[in-house]
């Protein structure tokens, strides 16, 4: 069920159910995270493998120390200039924090959303809470309450409705247990505002099947149904491909023909406005009679390299 009452989402989250959660980057489906029994029914509504660790949310700086170590230097530095929003930490876990939450990691990725409704929730109960993306395991993630409700809405009690995410893809996770920081997701914070507040120029380690340092960044993720490519050139291709049932993801202002179902993820070439329009579009050009999806790469910069990032895993085979 999806509704506006902040009560019941409290009263179903101290049961243990997991609720989907409204935050600035995609809704989460949210549940205690110091009790197994509330991860582990987060696993089975998502159908997602125990191998893959999940985010704790937090209501600040205070609350996060009381599940993680050595939030200091550089970790202390991005929280402080970043939370509440899109930036998740992975810290050296207090025993509090299950193994179920973690998958059998001493580390934990941790953040504090930028939402107002789900912030006064983290306010109001005393846990924080896992929350990974409220969608299927690998498909698109969510940045409306009816995408969850699509999704997910018969395993769950309840969907607090928080209107669309802001930003619309998921946080930046950065390691900052070493001396280099790592940014081991691209997400809504770019890599430049990053850099803006460290000393020293952190370094790509992305995750993949063969780095399994977040091991649930597979190199096939945030996909939809349908078959997805990834083109040098659409016109070149609609020029090419002329009897394909198509439907295009397009960013831009460009003059591409109007015979095909299109989504244009930013006319103006706004790489913000793109990030937030991005699965809201998946999901709709996955509902068209189309039968393959296609759509070009976006400038490599700022946010346009966590939305490729994302086209990308969404196109793997
Ligand atoms: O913006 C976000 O981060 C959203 C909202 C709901 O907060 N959450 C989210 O969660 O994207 P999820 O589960 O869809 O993605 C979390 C990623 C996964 O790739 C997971 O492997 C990685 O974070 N991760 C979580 N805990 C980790 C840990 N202890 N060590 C390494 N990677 C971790
Ligand atoms: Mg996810």
């Amino acid at each position: 069920m999806i509704g506006v009452d902040t009560l019941k989402a409290i009263h179903f989250l101290n049961q243990n159910l997991p609720v989907a959660l409204p935050t600035e980057t995609v809704y989460g489906l949210a549940a205690n995270a110091l009790n197994e029994e509330a991860i582990t029914a987060i696993y089975k509504a998502k159908n997602r493998p125990f191998f893959d660790p999940l985010i704790i949310h937090v209501a600040n700086i205070e609350d996060a120390k009381k599940y993680v170590l050595n939030l200091k230097g550089n970790a202390l530095k991005l929280a402080q200039a970043f939370w509440p929003g899109p930036l998740t930490l992975l810290l050296p876990k207090k025993d509090i924090i299950p193994y179920l939450v973690t998958s059998g990691s001493q580390y934990v990725a941790v953040r504090v959303p930028n939402q107002a409704t789900t912030l006064s929730i983290l306010q109001q109960i005393n846990y924080p809470l896992a929350a990974p993306s409220a969608n299927p395991f690998g498909y698109i993630s969510p940045t409306t309450a009816k995408h969850v409700e699509e999704q997910l809405g018969n395993k769950i009690p309840y969907i607090l409705d928080g209107g669309e995410c802001t930003i619309g893809i998921e946080s930046t996770i950065i390691d900052c247990n070493d001396e280099i920081p790592k940014i081991l997701r691209l997400g809504g914070l770019s890599i430049t505002t990053i850099e803006n507040v460290l000393d020293i120029k952190p370094i790509l380690a992305l995750n993949n099947n063969s780095n399994p340092n977040a091991p649930g960044q597979l190199d096939k993720h945030y996909s939809p149904r349908k078959p997805m490519i990834i083109v040098d050139d659409i016109t070149t291709y609609l020029a090419e491909n002329k009897n394909k049932n198509i439907a295009i993801l397009s960013f831009g202002n460009n003059n591409l023909t109007t015979e095909y179902p299109q989504f244009n993820l930013s006319i103006s070439g706004n790489l913000d406005e793109a990030a937030k329009n991005l699965f809201n579009y998946l999901h709709l050009l996955d509902i068209t009679e189309s039968e393959l999806i296609i759509t070009q790469l976006l400038p490599n910069k700022e946010l346009g390299l966590a939305i490729n990032d994302r086209l990308k895993r969404a196109a793997a085979k």
